[in-house]
């Protein structure tokens, strides 16, 4: 039976910064977001029946409805009326979990679009855009990827203007016993930091304008130095987690580090470079102190698109 591969690329934050409180209770933010090469895979096949199953390498990932890729299915196919629709997915992960990466919100955009094809439904980008959201503030970017702008929840999704992906290397790091819970950090970060949220439209919209004028984006536009990142959850979870402390301590002595900061909630911090081979490089330097510290990590290039159909893997097996 013809079976359909997705590919769901990781993300790191280049900037994440909590503006305020929401009505609906989330945290307002300004972020910029960038798509890494290190992808799972989530392959698909039509089942006869209404069946949704998921099966992954990972003992450690639930498999039933709990699963953001199980819940991304049955919403879909509850969208368009079809609960006859089953389907048998298999997750091939590389992206750590719990790490601030989107591991978990780019796998529910590939069942999305991997679905969306397998079952013929040809839903347009904003209806898939729209159920994106619903599952998760991230999805959205994780479903157009590359280097957004992104507001609202997340989901309020604006481009950088680039050619191209910045042609940076990216060492990424994170302790495989280690992970951070999402909800807990940005409650922690509003406990912590309340005091400095600003609160209105306009005086969101101020910091939005001050994001998009601002050094990392003239940076990103090859215009001027890297400014110090800026990851306000960083700010909370680092006096917390003894591993975020030790990881941004290694990174900072890697040779050639531009920046070093931690993507999203945590626990996975990553240092950028100049050229991917200088991050090699900063790896080789680095391989014995981060070995001795538990650390895993990964030498990633910057790419310019989310989940998308694996071209070769559609064919008929
Ligand atoms: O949208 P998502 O399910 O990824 O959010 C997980 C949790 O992170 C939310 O339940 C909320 O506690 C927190 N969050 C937030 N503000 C955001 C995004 C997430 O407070 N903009």
């Amino acid at each position: 039976m013809a079976e359909l591969i997705v590919r769901a690329p990781a993300k790191i934050n280049l900037h994440l910064e909590v503006l305020g409180l929401r009505p609906d209770g989330f945290h307002e933010l300004a972020m910029v977001m960038q798509t890494l090469d290190l992808e799972d895979r989530l392959c698909l096949q039509a089942r006869p029946d209404a069946e949704l199953t998921l099966s992954s390498d990972r003992s450690d990932l639930p498999s039933d409805g709990n699963n953001l890729i199980v819940k991304a299915a049955d919403r879909l196919r509850r969208h368009v009326g079809r609960l006859d629709l089953g389907a048998s997915m298999r997750l091939e992960k590389r992206i750590p979990i719990g790490a601030g990466l989107a591991g978990g919100s780019s796998d529910a955009a590939a069942a999305l679009v991997g679905l969306d094809a397998l079952w013929n439904l040809q839903l347009n980008r904003s209806e898939l855009l729209d159920l994106a959201a619903e599952l998760g503030s991230d999805v959205p970017y994780c479903l157009v990827g590359g280097t957004q702008l992104c507001f609202g929840r997340g989901e309020r999704l604006e481009p950088v203007p680039l050619p191209e992906p910045p042609r940076l290397g990216v060492l990424l790091i994170k302790h495989p016993d280690v992970s951070v819970s999402t909800p807990w950090a940005y409650g922690l970060c509003r406990l912590r930091r309340q005091a400095t949220y600003v609160e209105g439209e306009s005086a969101f919209e101020q910091r939005r304008q001050a994001l998009r004028q601002g050094p990392l984006l003239a940076a990103l536009q090859g215009h001027g130095p890297w400014p110090l990142l800026r990851n306000d959850l960083q700010t909370v979870v680092e006096p917390e987690v003894a591993c975020v402390r030790e990881g941004l301590v290694l990174l900072r002595q890697a040779p050639g580090a531009e920046q070093v900061a931690m993507s999203g909630s945590g626990p996975s911090l990553f240092a950028l470079f100049s050229t991917v081979a200088d991050a090699e490089r900063a790896l080789e330097h680095l391989a014995t102190p981060l070995r001795d510290a538990g650390f895993e990590a990964w030498c990633c290039r910057c790419s310019s698109s989310g989940v998308s159909l694996d071209p070769l893997a559609c064919a008929d097996r």
